[in-house]
């Protein structure tokens, strides 16, 4: 029986496995399953499946990846000769910037490529593990590093760099002037330790050429990447990204890395799409066999991850409405149930999100690529519930490519809510749907209301196929 891959995000249909948690058995071929069955990973239709050939190579096992890696007598955590991984894994984070939740921790991978003359250590890490850092320098008899290539100023990457300096005299910050700037202001880096490049400039190791690409916001407006031009390795620090602890070097599971790249770039990359479309412009104009980023593993399979964004970026979305609400005595709870399950009903994808329970991160996971988002909320002190304030204005934040928004909620005596939302969504390019206030719970008039919003939500998404 053949195997399917989802075209959006890679997940592998293998029919010998069924997806038992949507009610497919094991054994069961692709074409059988029910039309409306949908990708267990992203969420797309069966439609956006196609058969995979048997010669394709579409998944890159870490047995697979260490067959490569035989016979070059290569270290548990060399990428390829003379490249290593020296970062850290920070398996019990929970949270980033107090802001981002962490469910599986994250690394900051800093790498050495040791040239013939001289040595570069690629990023450092967060200063709360450089303890990790220093000790896989130490392992592989590290004595000397010429030069610190800071790729971005954020202190997840650049944190331990004044700590490197002191252990390795003589060490010079290679960046760009706009890091420099940044470096010396958030960690007191003296001018004389820089050196300072420009735009495709390269820096000779001995056999080994580092050639500086400029990125800008993936993820700060000084964020570079860095490429290895003999062995074809990207350095694109956040760039490409994900957030998990892993003692796997490089990708093991593709549709997992690419759900945990989705989250990565719906909570960090989003808001900058513009710049990232450049960017990847930029980088495919070079032969890449490795991508090395600095959070999550190593993609021995770039396609993977470069196909993923320019989804992710383009202007398309997909049929789907996101309601994130909150309900304080009921009355909202019942207007987004029956809004979603009319919804439903007209054939629509609908993900509620209580505020108050949901993981922030899979709110944002989903606006990636989501046509439709309503808010809902009950009135409080005159205005939308803080939680829900706290979505429009994340959602704002984000930037996503949302075609459609709108309000629902409830109301005792009155207030500003819909006033409120609307002006926190002043970024989003998105149409805005009548809003549908309703004093107290629901009445025969307010169900014919939410019929008329399914109704034009229904109809808006058909406009979309
Ligand atoms: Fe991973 Fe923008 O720092």
């Amino acid at each position: 029986m053949k195997k399917y891959r989802c075209v959006v995000c890679g997940y592998i249909y293998d029919p010998a496995l069924g997806d038992p948690d949507s009610g497919i058995a094991p054994g069961t071929p692709f074409e059988e399953i029910p039309d409306d069955w949908s990708c267990p990973v992203c969420g797309v239709s069966k439609e956006d499946f196609e058969p995979l050939e048997e010669e394709t190579k579409l998944v890159k096992t870490e047995n697979e990846i260490t067959k490569e890696r035989e016979g070059k007598n290569l270290t548990y955590n060399e990428i390829t000769e003379g490249v290593y991984f020296v970062g850290a894994e920070h398996w019990d984070r929970r949270i980033f910037d107090e802001l981002i939740p962490l469910p599986d921790g994250t690394s900051y991978n800093a790498y050495l490529v040791v040239g013939k003359e001289k040595t570069a250590l690629i990023d450092t890490v967060d200063p709360e593990l450089m303890e990790d850092l220093f000790e896989h320098l130490d392992r592989l008899g590290i004595e000397k590093i010429d030069y610190i290539i800071a790729n971005h100023a954020e202190q997840d990457h650049s944190g331990a760099i004044p700590y490197v300096l002191d252990e390795f005299e003589g060490a010079k910050v290679v960046t760009n002037a706009k890091a420099k700037g940044m470096l010396m202001d958030l960690l007191d880096v003296d001018e004389d330790d820089f050196i300072i490049i420009k735009e495709s400039e390269e820096l000779d190791l001995g056999g080994k050429t580092l050639k500086f690409l400029m990125t800008p916001w993936v993820h700060w407006p000084e964020t570079m990447s860095t490429y290895l031009v003999e062995d074809e390795i990207l350095f694109s620090c956040d760039f490409f990204g994900s957030h998990r602890a892993t003692s796997h070097l490089f990708v093991e599971n593709e549709h997992k890395v690419v759900e945990d790249a989705k989250r990565y770039y719906a909570e960090i990359m989003m808001p900058f799409r513009k710049h990232i479309k450049k960017n990847i412009e930029k980088i495919e104009k070079y032969k890449i066999r490795f991508i090395a980023p600095s959070h999550g593993p190593v993609y021995p399979r770039p396609k993977l991850i470069i196909d993923a964004y320019k989804d992710w970026i383009s202007d398309r979305v997909e049929n789907k409405i996101l309601i994130p609400y909150i309900s304080m005595h009921e009355s909202t709870e019942i207007i987004v149930k029956y809004l979603t399950d009319e919804l439903v009903a007209r054939g629509l994808k609908v993900i509620p999100f209580n505020m108050n329970k949901t993981d922030l991160g899979n709110f944002a996971i989903e606006l990636v690529d989501a046509a439709t988002v309503i808010f809902g909320s009950p009135m409080v002190l005159g205005g939308a519930h803080p939680q829900v304030v706290y979505a429009a204005y994340l959602a704002n934040a984000l930037r996503p490519k949302t075609k459609f928004a709108g309000i629902v909620g409830s109301y005792g005596w009155g207030g500003k809510m819909v006033d409120q939302i609307k002006g926190l969504l002043v970024n989003l390019q998105a149409e805005m749907l009548e809003p549908v206030l309703i004093k107290g719970t629901p009445k025969d008039e307010d169900y014919d209301k939410l019929d008329t919003l399914a109704d034009k939500i229904a109809e808006l998404h058909k406009s979309l196929e």
